[in-house]
């Protein structure tokens, strides 16, 4: 009996876990703004360009790197949110930008959350 309670309870936890991490991807309008107030533009674009490297990858290229990883919305969430590790960059040689300042003081982290869902609904 015990262990059927504490299964049940368990599953609940999980399942609460799972809503949290799994975000609504917001329209492109509503997408755009939050990233254009948080300032992401200073170094990203949407669209992969060829050429010299961008300061921040596209986000075209993020989505597409990130598509089949389970888990990649909390991962980038917490990225976007705590900056990057100069040291362990994700992106070298792909990006000019030694690494991604912390955005916490510009978007929150439920914004956050949002912005990356429809980052990686960019992927084809
Ligand atoms: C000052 C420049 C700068 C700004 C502003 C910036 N980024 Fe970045 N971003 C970078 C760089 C540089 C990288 C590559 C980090 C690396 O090499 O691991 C990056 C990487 C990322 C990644 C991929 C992370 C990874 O580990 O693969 C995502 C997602 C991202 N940025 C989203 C955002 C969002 C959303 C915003 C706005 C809230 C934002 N960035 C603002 C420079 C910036």
């Amino acid at each position: 009996m015990i262990h059927k309670t504490l299964l049940a309870g368990l599953t609940g936890v999980l399942m609460l876990a799972a809503t949290a991490a799994s975000a609504q991807a917001p329209s492109v309008e509503k997408a755009q703004k939050m990233a254009a107030n948080a300032g992401c533009f200073a170094c990203h674009t949407i669209k992969h360009k060829d050429g010299s490297l961008p300061i921040g990858p596209a986000w075209e290229d993020v989505a597409a790197q990130y598509k089949d990883k389970p888990g990649a919305n909390e991962f980038l969430t917490r990225i976007v949110l705590e900056g990057s590790n100069p040291y362990s960059s994700h992106w070298k040689n792909k990006a000019a930008g030694l690494a991604m300042p912390p955005n916490a003081v510009a978007i929150t982290e439920g914004d956050a959350r949002q912005l990356v869902a429809w980052i990686l609904s960019l992927a084809k």
